[in-house]
């Protein structure tokens, strides 16, 4: 088994997004753009991760240890260029026989695309490069070949007429082997258009010292960079178009594919129906034979078999919908645990709260579950009856079978099968409505 490291360069300052964030941190479906390569590179089952960041990007060495805990940081103060950012991290490469180098702001990358760039390096490639072919190359390094021979990478500022006119281009993601890589990149030198240390020049210097390179090509589509908001909104695209389709091939309707966005992290059960306009935050579960109708915001949130959630529903962080429960229009449900067939249909708000199975929550209820100070729980048994417009002021615990009526608002614990009114007596002044308007 051969050890291997990869490098991830994020340090450069990302300027055209005009962004406070550091470029990588924007999410693409909820998830920081590294961390999409992260991901990529576990399950590429890459041994060791190295993530150069710029100074003052403390952000970006926390999103890693979040979801590399085991990736090392390294700081590259100025940004001189992608060699100079390598460098940063030459205290990882000792001792490891494949070194991949990546960029941060890929998010497609792929474990496939990882092992295409390794293989050659099993056979003994000093360098390899990852190349593509993109529909326009313009911007790109071009690749400079000569019969099957990797001659160089020009970059487009510093590339000639005829050498812009090449489609094949490096797509940015780079094989070293170990052994060699230090020693090519400490060659490298800055002249070029923009005066910066280009890794890409480590080709020439393999070249010089008769060691092995070599270009491999990868899908244009898996190393689209991202550069600017109107890139980021493609990529966000992309995942989005992507994912539907996983969807649909699972059994999943969607009603209007190009209204309904997923996280990166959804999870959907099989024949599962979703209506236009739905919106999936981060740790969603979806279970079989759920619908979610049309115009419904979902987050961290689980939902049984045979649910109904929505039109206009709102699932917030600690929603547990139980199965075949049904949580309709204007609804905001939050860390609350909610049983199997319960009902809760119209302008409601439960917060914090259990509803027991078969239990049915009027129209306008709210769970009052904060009293400025702390969060109390709601405690509502099995079978219970809410009726509309009452206000539960939690803590408070209504026992299975009760019955509140409506408009009450309830202060005390209700006993199970009991019938609890909270509300003034309604007192009927005969004629007075009729003495009034003679006035
Ligand atoms: C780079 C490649 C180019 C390739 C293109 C693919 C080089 C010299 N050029 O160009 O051949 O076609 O990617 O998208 O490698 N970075 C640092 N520190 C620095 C400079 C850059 O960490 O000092 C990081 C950036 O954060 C980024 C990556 O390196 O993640 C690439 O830098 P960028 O400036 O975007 O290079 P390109 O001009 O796109
Ligand atoms: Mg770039």
């Amino acid at each position: 088994m051969r050890t291997s490291l990869a490098v991830v360069l994020a340090a450069g300052e990302g300027t055209r997004m005009k962004s406070r964030l550091p470029k990588v941190l924007h999410p693409i479906a909820g998830l920081p753009m590294i961390a999409h390569v992260l991901k990529a590179l576990q399950a590429a089952k890459i041994d060791r991760i190295a993530v150069v960041v710029g100074p003052g990007y403390e952000e970006v060495a926390k999103a890693v240890a979040k979801f590399a805990p085991a990736a090392s940081i390294h700081v590259q103060k100025k940004p001189l260029g992608t060699t100079d950012a390598f460098k940063a991290a030459r205290a990882a490469v000792a001792g490891v026989d494949d070194v991949l180098v990546v960029f941060g702001d890929t998010p497609f990358l792929t474990r496939d695309a990882i092992s295409r760039l390794r293989r050659p390096l099993a056979k003994g490639a000093a360098v390899v490069v990852g190349g593509m072919r993109p529909a326009d190359p313009t911007g790109y390094g071009r690749i400079i070949t000569k019969g099957r021979e990797v001659v160089a990478i020009r970059e487009e500022k510093d590339a000639s007429a005829e050498e812009r006119t090449i489609g094949f281009v490096n797509g940015g993601i780079m094989g070293l082997a170990g052994a060699t890589a230090l020693s090519i990149v400490e060659a490298i030198r800055n002249k070029n258009a923009k005066q910066e240390f280009y890794l890409t020049d480590a080709v020439e210097i393999a070249n010089k010292r008769k060691l092995p390179v070599t270009a491999v090509e990868v899908p244009a589509d898996v190393v689209f960079g991202i550069n600017d908001r109107a890139q980021l909104a493609k990529a966000e695209r992309r995942f989005q178009e992507a994912r539907r389709a996983e969807a649909q091939a699972a059994g999943v309707t969607l009603v209007a594919p190009d209204t309904v966005f997923f996280s990166h992290d959804t999870k959907l059960g099989s024949d599962v129906t979703i209506e236009p306009n739905v919106v999936f935050g981060p740790g969603v579960t979806i279970a079989d034979n759920v619908t979610i109708r049309a115009f419904s915001y979902l987050e961290d949130a689980s939902v049984a078999s045979g649910a109904i959630i929505g039109p206009f529903a709102r699932l917030r962080p600690g929603a547990k919908i139980g199965a075949g429960a049904h949580i309709g229009n204007f609804v905001e449900i939050k860390a609350a645990d909610v049983g199997e067939g319960a009902k809760i249909n119209h302008l409601a708000y439960v917060g914090d709260a259990k509803v027991g199975s078969k239990t049915n929550v009027g129209a306008g209820t709210i769970t009052c579950n904060y009293d400025g100070v702390n969060k109390h729980l709601t405690d509502i048994g099995k079978g219970v009856f809410i009726g509309s417009n009452s206000s539960l002021v939690a803590p408070v615990k209504i026992g299975d079978g009760a019955y509140v009526a409506s408009g009450s608002v309830i202060t005390g614990d209700v006993p199970p099968d009991a019938l609890a009114f909270g509300r003034a007596r309604q007192v009927n002044k005969p004629g007075r409505a009729r003495e009034k308007r003679k006035k």
